[in-house]
This record gives structure tokens, sequence and C-alpha cells, in this order.
């Protein structure tokens, strides 16, 4: 059967990688989290106090980050390892959260993680989520996704989410991040969250997971057909 590349971009906690996830397990594909390369990047900056807003600075660091997506025998998917260590939970915590955004805004950044994603989608067969993965990564993807969610539903699901490990955070904090992170993403200079024109929107506001499964896998089949 022939391998194609999908792309699904969108706004932060809109359910991308849940969707992705479930898609690559359905066909057998490779799920990348290309989010976690710029988490991954975010904190080595902060644990080795990167000055990120001089160019040198982000240069030398560059040259000594090694990022690589290590598969969890149980769970089937990539977890993040940075130069040799798993961080896959420390990239998931606010204080990457809080700054992740700032970092992926610098150019040395984006194409030094960009370089990575587009060797990675070389053999097809691969879903990679993230906000410019079918504008810049894979601008000739055959299947694009946008996905979309009203607001207060992604803040309600982030905050259940971020909840169950810290209880101490508030509803508030977690919809002053996503709307920062939204606004930083979408006007940043380089490769802003856009929908690429040849993209389906999917708002899945009112869906649940298993219609909005249904509907990708539908949209897979009707590429494949005329592939
Ligand atoms: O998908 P995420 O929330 O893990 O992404 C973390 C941040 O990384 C997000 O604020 C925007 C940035 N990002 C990006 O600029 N480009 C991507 N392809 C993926 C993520």
């Amino acid at each position: 059967m022939k391998k194609i590349v999908i792309t699904i971009d969108g706004y932060s906690s809109c359910g991308k990688s849940t969707l992705a996830r479930q898609l690559a397990r359905q066909l057998n594909y490779v799920y990348i989290d290309s989010g976690a390369m710029y988490r991954a990047i975010t904190l080595y900056f902060i644990y080795n106090r990167v000055q990120w807003e001089l160019p040198e600075a982000v240069a030398e660091a560059l040259s000594n980050i090694e990022l690589e997506f290590v598969p969890n025998e149980q769970t089937g998917f990539s977890e993040m390892h940075l130069n040799g260590e798993n961080v896959e939970h420390q990239i998931r915590e606010m204080l990457v959260a809080d700054k992740v955004s700032d970092v992926a805004a610098i150019g040395a950044v984006r194409e030094f993680a960009v370089a990575q994603q587009q060797k990675m989608g070389a053999q097809k067969g691969i879903i990679m989520d993230g906000r410019d993965i079918g504008t810049t990564v894979f601008p000739h993807a055959e299947l694009k996704i946008f996905m979309t969610a009203d607001t207060a539903v992604r803040v309600e699901r982030r905050f259940k989410e971020l909840y169950a490990k810290n209880p101490q955070i508030t509803i508030q904090e977690v919809k002053e991040n996503l709307e920062r992170r939204d606004y930083i993403d979408t006007n940043r200079e380089i490769s802003p969250l856009r929908k690429a024109e040849d993209a389906i929107i999917l708002d899945n506001s009112n869906l649940t997971m298993d219609e909005q499964l249904d509907l990708a896998i539908q949209w897979v089949d009707d590429i494949l057909l005329v592939q």
C-alpha cells in the first residue's frame, strides 16, 4: 500500500497529538511530535542559562544539542531524548511551556529543527504535528489537516491534563499560557502558525475522539484511492 505524509497543524491543546497517535496506530505510520523538539531545545536553553537574545549564544548552544526520538517499547510511541537523556516528562512542565514559544520564534532554532524534521519524512509513512508542518516542513504533503477548537474547550482539556500532575495549577494560569502561546505562534515573523491553503479544517469542539478519527481515516482513504 502506498504511504503518504500527513501533517497536522493547529493551535495549542487542540488535540493534535491525540489524533496523530490514533492515526499512526491505525495506519501503522510513524508519529513525530515536532513541538517536542522545540520544547527540548527550550529545556536545554533554560538548564544551561543560554542567553537566547544573542545569536552567537544560540548558535553555540545548538551545536551542542542532539535530539533523538526513541521508541518506548511499551507504548510504541517515540519519546524525546536530549543529548542521550529521556526528557519526555520535563519538556511537558509549565517551566518549559512558558518559554517555548519565544525560543521557537528564533530563526536559527527553526532552521535546526526543520532540517531534522524534513529528513524524518523522506521515507513517507509519517504523521507530524506542529504549527508549520503543512506550510514549511512538508509543503507537498498528501494530506494536511488544520485543527482548531473553541478556546474554552482547549483550556478545559489542558487544565485537566495539567491538574492531574499538579493540583496547584489554576485555570487562569492555563488560559493565559495558552493565549500567550497562540499569540506568539501566530504572530511571529518566521513560519507563523497558518492554515496551508490546501489543508482541511477540523474543528473538534463538538466531536468525540472516535468521530474525528473516522473523519481523518476517510480523508486518508479518499487520497489513497486517487494516488
Ligand atoms: O505542540 P506543542 O504545544 O508541544 O508546541 C510547543 C511550542 O513549540 C508551541 O508554542 C509552538 C512551537 N512549535 C512551533 O513553533 N512549530 C512547530 N512545528 C511545533 C511547535
